[in-house]
């Protein structure tokens, strides 16, 4: 099996029996991580990127069975921030340090072309010396020109899972897995920094799920990939179901570290509230980005995708200085540059 590992780091290509292999196994997952280690820091040294996510809205027109704040939810209490209020977000931010911004929310039809485009101008005209960030779901490939024309730099869109019949395990017919990929396609096309990625262990995925998921990446070529482990909400549709295996989501982040050693790589707000060291872990697994909370303090508890998520009563200045100091522990240093991709 190291072997196999150490053809993944020379190639950076597998066939799918060979992902499965190791997927079902985890063997070596030391090996693994002490080979992803070193790939991360060939990159990337021991910097760990901060990003300053601001959910601004948790409205969402999708129903994805995984996903607290899906549309047939009706105890969620739904917000949304004004222009000054994200704006605000920003200034905060700015000061602490952070040097990239992700927009994320809920598939809002409030939020218009217009008024996100108005936004991101805005926030790069106050802010050029920053990267922004959108993850907004899918739009038409004109919507996303006219958000990358305004100024927006990168685009995060999971693609959930690159298994057909698992896709449509986690999401209402009106969404498909052929519509993911295409707006994958076009925002890469317009030349957004792009992300794709999965959760690990929600219901219905199999190891060969997982493999699907690899050969996507290889093929795709993302330059950032989300990986987190399923964790039940209990208003959905999958309440029930037991959260995915921390073990497993360390060993995918170490194996895409092999794959595409300059990947953008977070250790993810599921992976630390699935595991209270669980983004340590993932920067020790290979992983090289965390993305603390900038959203205000009375609207982070309403952002729940999952239950248990962590870091929803501290403000902004709070969470930040809790992961410097859980990084330097580990013996890795946030950075709050831009931290764009390097050129391989
Ligand atoms: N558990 C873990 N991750 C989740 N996401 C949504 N719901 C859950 C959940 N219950 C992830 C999805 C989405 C991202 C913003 O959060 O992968 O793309």
């Amino acid at each position: 099996m190291r072997l196999l590992i150490d053809r993944l780091e020379r190639e950076r290509r597998l066939e799918k029996e060979e992902w499965m292999a190791l997927i079902g196994e985890l063997p070596e997952a030391e090996y693994l991580f002490a080979k992803a280690r070193a790939a991360a820091k060939r990159q990337y040294g021991t910097a760990v990127y901060a990003r300053g996510l601001i959910e601004f809205t948790n409205y969402c027109k999708n129903n994805c069975f995984y996903c607290g704040i899906r549309r047939d939810n009706a105890n969620v209490d739904r917000y949304r921030l004004d222009e000054a209020e994200i704006m605000d977000c920003c200034k905060t931010g700015y000061a602490l340090g952070f040097r990239t911004f992700v927009l994320q929310g809920g598939e809002d039809p409030y939020y218009t072309d217009e008024k996100l485009e108005r936004l991101v101008w805005r926030i790069k005209a106050s802010y050029p010396d920053c990267a922004l960030t959108l993850s907004v779901g899918e739009m038409s490939k004109e919507s996303y020109q006219r958000l990358f024309d305004a100024g927006a730099d990168r685009y995060l869109l999971r693609h959930e899972t690159a298994d057909e019949r698992h896709y449509r395990r986690l999401h209402p017919k009106e969404l498909s897995l052929n519509a993911r990929k295409a707006c994958l396609l076009a925002l890469q096309e317009i030349g957004f920094q792009t992300g794709c990625g999965f959760m690990v262990g929600s219901p219905g995925q199999t190891v060969e799920s997982l493999a699907e998921d690899m050969l996507f990446i290889t093929e795709f070529g993302p330059q950032m990939v989300g990986v987190g482990p399923f964790v039940p909400h209990h208003d959905t549709p999958f309440a029930k179901h037991p959260k995915g295996s921390v073990e497993r989501t360390l060993y995918m982040i170490g194996l895409l570290r092999l794959l595409k050693p300059a990947l953008l790589l977070p250790a993810t707000t599921a992976l630390g509230t699935a595991d209270a060291n669980g983004r340590e872990r993932g920067v020790l697994a290979g992983a090289n980005v965390v993305m603390p909370n900038l959203s205000p303090i009375g609207v982070r508890k309403k952002y729940a995708l999952y239950d248990d998520k962590i870091c929803t009563g501290e403000e902004a200045a709070e969470c930040l200085a809790g992961l410097r100091r859980r990084m330097e522990g580990i013996g890795y240093a946030l950075s709050m540059e831009r931290g764009d991709p390097v050129k391989e």
